[in-house]
C-alpha cells in the first residue's frame, strides 16, 4: 500500500500529540515537581486511594476527563501550576467542591486542580468581614458566623463551594431578606491566565471585579475571597414549615404560587417541589421559609393552608439547623441527593418572572407518565419563589450577573444509569419541558441562572446579549487563550 504524504503528515502529528500527552500522562512529578512547595500532592487515577484523596464529583455524567490532580498548598503553587500547564500545553480545571454538573465540562481532559488545601476561614467580625479559600463550602461558614451573630446569602446546598456557587451568583432562600450571595463580595485574590496573583475589588482591577463576579469561572483560580457580612435577621431563628399535599392537589397549589408573583415579603420563600414514589404515585412537597417569628407567618401562607396539607410541620430553629429539619413523613425532601456524590444527575433550570399553572400542571402530569413508563428513572422538579426586591436593590449594571428580574427558580432533575434509550427520552423530556415552562415564564428569551445551566444553552442564555459585550472585552483581556473555558465558557467575541 503507497501511503500518501498528506496521511503520513497526519500519523506523524498524531503520533506526536499522543507522545506529548503520555509525557504529561506518565510523571507529573517530574513535569510539576520542581517548583511546588513541600505542601503540595499529585494524585494519579490509577491511585489506590484516588476516590479519598482527591475532591469526588457530585455528578459523574458530564465529569470532565482527568489523567491527574495537583493538589497545591499555597498560592505560588497554583501560579506555577498554570504557567507549567501553559508551557506544556496541558488543559486544567480549579475543583473547589466538585458540584459543577453542566455539559460543558464533558470536553475538558487534563489536570484537576483540587482546591482542597484551600479551606481556610478567616471572620474579623470587627469589621464584618469574613474571608474563605477556594474551596470552602457553605456548611462550614455557619458556626463561625452564627456565633459572631452574623450572615450570608448561602446556597440551599451545605455542600457546595462558596466560590463555585458565588462567582455565578449564589441564589437561595437567603435571597429574600439578603439579596444574592455575590452582592456581598468584598475583593478576591486570584491566579490568572498568565499565573499572576492578583487582587480584585472594587478599587483594584475593578474590570476584572466585575466580570469576575457572575461569570467567575472565567477568568481565573480564586485562592481566597472576602465578603461582607450582614448582622443576623430574627435574634439568628428562622421559621421553617414542612407541607405535603396529594397529586391531585397540584393545580391548587400553582394556583396558590401564582398568587405570590406581583407581592411577597422579603421575609418569606416558598419552595416547592414534586417528588414521585414508586407505591404512591407523585405528590408535592413544599417548604415555607419565614425570617421572622412563626405566628406571624400564618396569614401569609393562607393559600397552602386552605389547600389542606396532608403533613404539616413546623419548626423554629437557629438559621444553621435548616438544612436539616425537613420533615415530609415518609417521604424523603425533593433535594436529598444534594450531598449524594458520584451519581449520575441530568439537570434543566430556567429563571421565570411570572407563574403559569396550565404549564406546571402539564408538567407535573407529564412527569408522572414519564416516571411510570421509566423504571429506572427517578426525577424531581421544584419551583422556588425567592423574592428580589432586594436582589433589584443592586443596579444591574455593577456585575456581570445578569438576571435580577427573576423571581422563581424553577429547576428540573433527574437521576438514572444511563442508557441511550433512556437517556435521549429524558433530555427530550426535560428540553420540551423547559420550553413549554419558558414560553408562559415572563421573559422573551430563555433566561437560566449560569450555575443551574445544563450546558446546552451558550453564552446568550447564560450571560445574555447586554452584558456579553463587556464580557467578551474582559475574556480578551485576561483569558485571550481561553484557559478558563471549561465551564459555562464566555467565547472571545460575540456577534
Ligand atoms: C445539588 C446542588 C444544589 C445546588 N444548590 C445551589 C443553590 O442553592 N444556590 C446556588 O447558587 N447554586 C447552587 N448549586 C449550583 C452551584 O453553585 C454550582 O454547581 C457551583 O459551580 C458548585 O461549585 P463547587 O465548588 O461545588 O463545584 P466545582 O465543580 O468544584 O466548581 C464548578 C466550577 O467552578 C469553578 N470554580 C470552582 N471553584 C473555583 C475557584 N475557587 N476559583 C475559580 N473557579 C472556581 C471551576 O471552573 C469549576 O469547574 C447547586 C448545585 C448542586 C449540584
Ligand atoms: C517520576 O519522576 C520522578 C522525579 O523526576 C521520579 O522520582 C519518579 O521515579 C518518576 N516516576 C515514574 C513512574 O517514572
Ligand atoms: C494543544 O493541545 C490541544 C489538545 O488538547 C491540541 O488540539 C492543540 O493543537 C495543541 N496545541 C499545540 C500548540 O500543541
Ligand atoms: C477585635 O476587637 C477586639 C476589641 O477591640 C480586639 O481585641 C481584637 O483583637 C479585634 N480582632 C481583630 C480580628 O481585629
Ligand atoms: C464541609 O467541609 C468540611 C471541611 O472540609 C467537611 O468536614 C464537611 O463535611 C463539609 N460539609 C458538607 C455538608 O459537605
Ligand atoms: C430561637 O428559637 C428557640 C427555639 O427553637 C428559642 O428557644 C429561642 O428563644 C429563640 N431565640 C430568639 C432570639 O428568638
Ligand atoms: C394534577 O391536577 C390536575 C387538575 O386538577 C388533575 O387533573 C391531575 O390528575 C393532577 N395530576 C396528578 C398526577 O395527580
Ligand atoms: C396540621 O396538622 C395537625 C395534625 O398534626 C392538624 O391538627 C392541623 O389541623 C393541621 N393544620 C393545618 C393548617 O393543616
Ligand atoms: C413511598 O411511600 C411509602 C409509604 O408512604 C414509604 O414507605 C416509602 O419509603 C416511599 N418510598 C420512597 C422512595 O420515598
Ligand atoms: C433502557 O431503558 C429503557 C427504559 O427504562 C428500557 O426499556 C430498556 O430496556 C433499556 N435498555 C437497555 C439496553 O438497558
Ligand atoms: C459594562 O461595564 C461597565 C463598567 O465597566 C458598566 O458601567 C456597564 O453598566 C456594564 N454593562 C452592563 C450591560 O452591565
Ligand atoms: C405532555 O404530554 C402531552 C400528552 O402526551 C403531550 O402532547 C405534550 O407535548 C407533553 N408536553 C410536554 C412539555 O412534555
Ligand atoms: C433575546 O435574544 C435575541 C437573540 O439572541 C437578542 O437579540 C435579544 O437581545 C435578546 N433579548 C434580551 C432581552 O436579552
Amino acid at each position: 500500500m503507497v501511503v500518501s504524504p498528506p496521511s503520513l503528515y497526519l500519523l506523524a502529528a498524531s503520533l506526536g500529540l499522543v507522545a506529548a500527552r503520555r509525557l504529561g500522562l506518565a510523571n507529573l512529578t517530574a513535569l510539576y515537581g520542581p517548583g511546588l512547595s513541600p505542601g503540595a500532592e499529585i494524585f494519579y487515577p490509577s491511585d489506590p486511594h484516588w476516590s479519598e484523596d482527591v475532591t469526588q464529583r457530585w455528578d459523574l455524567y458530564h465529569a470532565p476527563k482527568y489523567f491527574g490532580a495537583i493538589q497545591p498548598a499555597t498560592e505560588q503553587d497554583i501560579q506555577h501550576i498554570a504557567k507549567t500547564s501553559a508551557r506544556n500545553n496541558i488543559s486544567f480545571l480549579a475543583t473547589g467542591r466538585g458540584h459543577g454538573s453542566t455539559s460543558t465540562l464533558t470536553a475538558f481532559d487534563g489536570i484537576n486542580i483540587d482546591l482542597s488545601k484551600f479551606r481556610n476561614v478567616d471572620l474579623n467580625a470587627n469589621n464584618s468581614k469574613i474571608t474563605v479559600g477556594g474551596s470552602v463550602n457553605f456548611s462550614q461558614l455557619f458556626d463561625p458566623l452564627y456565633d459572631a451573630g452574623k450572615m450570608l446569602p448561602f446556597g440551599n446546598s451545605r455542600c457546595v463551594g462558596v466560590l463555585g456557587a458565588s462567582l455565578g451568583g449564589t441564589v437561595g432562600v437567603w435571597q429574600g431578606i439578603l439579596g444574592l450571595g455575590v452582592d456581598y463580595l468584598d475583593s478576591v485574590r486570584l491566579v490568572t491566565a498568565q499565573g499572576e496573583l492578583v487582587e480584585a475589588s472594587n478599587t483594584q482591577n475593578s474590570d476584572l471585579f466585575w466580570g469576575i463576579r457572575g461569570a467567575g469561572a472565567n477568568f481565573g483560580i480564586v485562592t481566597s475571597a472576602t465578603f461582607n457580612l450582614h448582622d443576623n435577621v430574627n435574634g439568628g431563628n428562622l421559621t421553617s414549615i414542612d407541607l405535603l399535599y396529594p397529586g391531585s392537589a397540584n393545580a391548587t397549589i400553582f394556583e396558590a404560587l401564582k398568587t405570590y408573583d406581583d407581592e411577597i415579603p422579603n421575609q418569606l420563600t416558598l419552595n416547592i417541589g414534586s417528588v414521585y414514589n414508586r407505591t404512591n404515585g407523585q405528590v408535592l412537597a413544599v417548604n415555607v421559609v419565614w425570617f421572622g417569628p412563626e405566628d406571624e407567618v400564618m396569614q401569609y401562607i393562607q393559600p397552602f393552608i386552605t389547600a389542606g396539607p396532608t403533613i404539616n410541620n413546623t419548626r423554629t430553629v437557629r438559621w444553621t439547623d435548616w438544612w436539616t429539619v425537613a420533615d415530609f413523613g415518609t417521604y424523603t425532601s425533593p433535594s436529598a441527593t444534594d450531598c449524594v456524590n458520584g451519581e449520575y444527575y441530568t439537570s434543566y433550570a430556567l429563571g421565570i418572572k411570572q407563574t403559569d399553572p396550565n404549564a406546571l400542571t402539564t408538567l407535573f402530569n407529564n412527569l408522572t407518565e414519564f416516571s411510570k413508563a421509566n423504571p429506572s428513572f427517578s426525577g424531581f422538579f421544584g419551583i422556588d419563589r425567592y423574592p428580589n426586591a432586594m436582589t433589584l436593590r443592586v443596579p444591574d449594571g455593577e456585575m456581570a450577573y445578569p438576571y435580577r428580574d427573576i423571581k422563581s427558580q424553577v429547576t428540573m432533575q433527574s437521576q438514572y444509569h444511563p442508557n441511550s434509550t433512556l437517556d435521549k427520552a429524558a433530555n427530550d423530556f426535560w428540553r420540551n419541558a423547559r420550553a413549554m415552562v419558558q414560553a408562559t415564564s415572563g421573559f422573551d428569551n430563555l433566561s437560566v441562572y449560569v450555575n443551574f445551566a445544563n450546558g446546552d444553552e451558550g453564552p446568550a442564555v447564560w450571560y445574555t446579549p447586554a452584558k456579553l459585550h463587556n464580557l467578551t472585552r474582559l475574556k480578551r483581556r485576561w483569558d485571550p487563550m481561553e484557559r478558563f473555558s471549561f465551564y459555562q465558557p464566555v467565547p472571545l467575541y460575540y456577534p
